[in-house]
C-alpha cells in the first residue's frame, strides 16, 4: 500500500486523500489522466507521457495545473515518499469544483490534480507466463478515444466481458470489424509473412506511448510494418499476436475467442520485440520522441 498521495497541492497519507464531492471528474468524468511507467526509481519516456497529458487537457480546454517541470518535481517527490522503485505513478486532471452544471463554469475553475503510485513487479523479470487470452467485444465507445479521459465505462465492460470469458483482455471491434484497441492496451498482429501490423494512431484509439516507442524501436531493428486497420478474421488468422501498454510493455497474445494464435505460444518476433522495448525502458528512458512527430 503507498503511503502517500498527492492531492491539490499537498502530500497526504493514501487513506486520508481526498477529493471535493462536486468535483467535476466525480460528477461528470471531466477529467483526464496519465499512466507512467516507473522503472529502478525512474519514469519511462516521461516527454512523450507529458505531450499527451497536455494534449488531451487543451482539446477539452482545461488548463495545465502546474508547469511540465512542477509535475516532474511533485511525481519524484510522491516516488521518493512512497520508496517507489519499479510500477508507476497515476496522475489525473480534472475540471475542478463547480455547482452541478453540464457546460463548462462561467468562473474558470482551479483544475484539480490528483496523483498515486503503484509498485509493480519488474516485468522483464516476472515474465513467464504462456501469453494472453483476449475476447473481442463490440467498441461502444465514443468518437474521441484519443483523448485519455477517465469516462472509462466502456473499458470497464470490456474488461470485465473478458474477466467473465477468462480472459486477461478484450480486443474491442468497430462496426466495419476491424480492431480498434484493447480496454486498456493496443492492439498489434503479425502476419503470415512475418510483417507486424497495427492501426493508425488518430480519433479512433489512443495513441499508446508504448506504441510510439515499439514503432521508434522497430525502425532501428529494421522490421518490416504495416499501419492499417486489421480485422477480427485477419487476426483469427494471424501469426502472431501482442498488445502494448505501459504496465504490460510488449506482451504475447496466444488465444483469441479461445481459438490458438498460431501455434498457440508466444510468437518469435513478439518475444523478440519485447526484448527490444525491454533494452529501450532500461536503456532510453529519457529519450523518446515527441508525440507530435509521430506520422503514422
Ligand atoms: C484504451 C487504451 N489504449 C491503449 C493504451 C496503451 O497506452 P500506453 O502505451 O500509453 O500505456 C491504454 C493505456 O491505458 C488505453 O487505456
Amino acid at each position: 500500500m503507498p503511503r502517500y498521495a498527492y492531492v491539490n497541492g499537498r502530500f497526504t497519507r493514501h487513506g486520508d486523500a481526498a477529493v471535493h464531492i462536486e468535483d467535476r471528474g466525480y460528477q461528470f468524468a471531466d477529467g483526464v489522466y496519465e499512466v507512467i511507467p516507473v522503472h529502478t526509481g525512474e519514469l519511462v519516456d516521461e516527454g512523450p507521457h507529458m505531450d499527451r497529458l497536455e494534449r488531451s487537457l487543451s482539446e477539452l480546454s482545461i488548463p495545465m495545473p502546474l508547469s511540465r517541470r512542477a509535475l516532474s518535481l511533485v511525481a519524484a517527490e510522491l516516488m521518493r515518499r512512497n520508496a517507489l522503485t519499479n510500477g508507476f505513478i497515476y496522475m489525473q486532471i480534472t475540471r475542478g469544483v463547480a455547482p452541478r452544471d453540464h457546460k463548462f463554469p462561467k468562473k474558470p475553475t482551479k483544475p484539480a490534480l490528483t496523483m498515486t503510485t503503484r509498485q509493480l513487479p519488474q516485468p522483464e523479470a516476472t515474465f513467464e507466463r504462456g501469453g494472453f487470452s483476449v475476447v473481442s467485444v463490440p467498441d461502444i465507445r465514443w468518437k474521441r478515444r484519443d483523448i485519455k479521459s477517465i469516462s472509462l465505462l466502456p473499458n470497464i465492460l470490456a474488461k470485465q466481458k473478458a474477466a467473465e470469458a477468462g480472459c486477461e483482455e478484450a480486443w474491442q471491434v468497430d462496426e466495419d470489424g476491424f480492431v480498434t484497441e484493447g480496454s486498456a492496451t493496443n492492439a498489434w498482429i503479425v502476419t503470415k509473412d512475418g510483417k507486424v501490423v497495427t492501426r493508425r494512431s488518430d480519433a479512433g484509439i489512443l495513441g499508446g506511448i508504448t506504441r510510439l516507442s515499439l514503432l521508434k524501436v522497430m525502425r532501428v531493428e529494421g522490421i518490416e510494418l504495416e499501419i492499417r486497420p486489421f480485422s477480427l478474421e485477419e487476426a483469427h488468422e494471424a501469426r502472431e499476436a501482442f498488445l502494448t501498454s505501459s504496465t504490460n510493455y510488449v506482451t504475447p497474445i496466444t488465444r483469441i475467442d479461445g481459438k490458438p494464435v498460431g501455434n498457440g505460444h508466444p510468437g518469435i518476433l513478439t518475444m523478440k520485440l519485447r526484448k527490444a522495448y525491454i533494452d529501450h525502458v532500461v536503456h532510453g528512458k529519457a529519450g523518446a520522441e515527441r508525440f507530435e512527430v509521430e506520422a503514422t
